[in-house]
């Protein structure tokens, strides 16, 4: 069936309070993603126009995020949360000036694929105004109960706190989730009203609504793990632990090596190329791109990097932002990099801090090289031209420009620029007096001596 105009209803008006903080539940974030920003993904990616974010009182900071993700999101106020049926009324504006099919997610259940979602309002047609998306659960309690009829649909759903005990015996649950037709959906929902346990206007009484109507109500099944909702930091810590091994998979899926999967921690953002080998212990945070046949080894941090074909990392390094590896270089141990890019070959093995600036293809920084970048006031750059070398625990104070081809000598204090080819040599002269620790030590062997005797 040719798919009909969407607008997404996304609920994001609870306050959370079993997560216990200071920040709204949907801001609390998934592989560096917000709760907020995968229920915005997900939707976002089934080609829909409209999405609509329903907010409680006092959540700017969740109005900016779903802008800030989704620039044309309407964003609407519930007042006062009466209830998932309510809270969709609060978008009523742009349910009324929108047709096609409406989809009402919550915001915060984060791990539904786009294709789950797809489907169920794929399930809508002129006699199925409402389609429940439902998942077999493993323990039922607190769920919504899907009734199921003799054609296959559903007659109602029951709220757990409303069920019967034999009701409460089903395990076939809501997941809360639900798309309807646009023409039949505001009648259905004015419908709705207040007589259960809780005095809730809810969503899910759409069922037994449009029922009495004589439609027919669809259910989709999808797996549980997909409508796993976070109402806690231990189901927040769970559904990180399934977005984790989920995203692992992926990665292996198209190409590259995790020799400990279950040690590799990603963000939602991470691309990764082809024959690519990662190590046990390594995290990126946002914004990381590694290129084909690049080598990450054990226990590194990168966010904000782009590690180019060939490179290899760490073991024991930091790539932060706007680090920006050229294809084969080597950043070894012990070694961070911000805001620097190394050409092609460029080579920083051991032990060094190289911060704003730009090192040039095959040029190496010896161990211990330190970039200088901040004053206490101001960041500044440091330039390494091409196959310059920089000798062991030198210090290059920015901003400042070593040539291509020049030498540093090793334990420099580099303040000024270096041309190209030349070497720099800031070390006091060394002095070597023969004979020396020989006599020192046949000295203090008889003063030890001495005391003793
Ligand atoms: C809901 C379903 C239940 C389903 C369960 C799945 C209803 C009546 N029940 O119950 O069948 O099994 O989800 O997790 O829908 N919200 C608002 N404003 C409100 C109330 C809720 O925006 O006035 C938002 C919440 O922020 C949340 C979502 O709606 O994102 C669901 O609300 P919640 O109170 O968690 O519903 P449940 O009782 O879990
Ligand atoms: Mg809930």
């Amino acid at each position: 069936m040719a798919s009909r105009p969407l607008l997404t209803i996304v609920l994001a008006a609870g306050k959370g309070t079993r997560m216990k903080s200071a920040v709204p539940k949907v801001l609390h974030r998934v592989g560096g993603l917000s709760l907020l920003g995968h229920a915005l993904r997900a939707t976002g990616s089934l080609g829909a126009g409209a999405v609509a974010v329903v907010i409680g009182p006092d959540m700017e900071a969740v109005r900016s995020e779903a802008l800030a993700l989704a620039p044309g999101t309407g964003i609407f106020v519930q007042d006062q949360q009466l209830g998932t049926a309510h809270a969709v009324l609060a978008a009523r504006a742009a349910i009324a000036g929108h047709s096609g099919d409406v989809l009402v997610v919550f915001a915060d259940t984060p791990l539904i694929a786009p294709g789950t979602l797809r489907s169920l309002v794929d399930r809508l047609d002129a006699e199925t105004p409402l389609a429940v998306l439902g998942f077999e659960a493993a323990d039922p309690t607190g769920y919504g109960r899907l009734l199921c009829d003799a054609a296959g649909g559903i007659s109602a759903i029951r709220e757990h706190k409303d069920a019967t005990e034999a009701e409460r015996a089903l395990t076939f649950c809501c997941s809360g989730v639900m798309a309807f037709r646009r023409e039949e959906m505001l009648d259905m929902l004015g419908e709705i009203g207040t007589g259960n346990v809780q005095g809730e206007y809810y969503l899910t009484d759409a069922v037994a609504v449009a029922r009495s109507k004589g439609f027919r109500v669809a259910a989709q099944a999808c797996a549980e793990e997909e409508v796993l909702g976070i109402n806690s930091r231990n189901q927040l810590a769970m559904a990180e632990a399934v977005f984790q091994r989920r995203f692992r998979d992926r990665v292996m899926a198209e190409g590259a090596t995790l020799v400990a999967p279950e040690t590799v921690w990603f963000s939602h953002d991470t691309l990764v190329g082809r024959d690519v080998t990662i190590e046990p212990n390594v995290f990126f945070g946002p914004g990381v791109i590694v290129e084909d046949e690049v080598r990450i080894h054990a226990n590194c941090h990168l966010e904000g990097a782009h590690v180019r074909r060939g490179a290899a990392v760490g073991p024991f390094a930091r790539l932060r932002p706007g680090a920006d590896l050229g294809t084969g270089v080597r950043i070894g141990n012990f070694v961070e990099v911000k805001n620097v890019t190394l050409e092609a070959g460029a080579k920083a093995n051991h032990l060094a801090y190289l911060g704003d600036g730009r090192v040039g293809a095959g040029a190496n920084v010896g161990a211990g090289t330190i970039f200088c970048n901040y004053d206490g006031f101001l960041k500044h750059r440091t330039e390494v031209g091409p196959g310059a070398f920089i000798g062991s625990n030198s210090a290059l104070v920015a901003p400042v420009s070593i040539g291509p081809g020049a030498y540093v000598g090793s334990g420099s204090v580099v303040t000024r620029n270096v041309p190209a080819d030349a070497l720099a040599l800031e070390r006091s002269e060394l002095t070597i007096r023969e004979g020396w620790a020989a006599k020192f030590r046949a000295m203090m062997q008889r003063r030890k001596s001495m005391k003793s005797s």
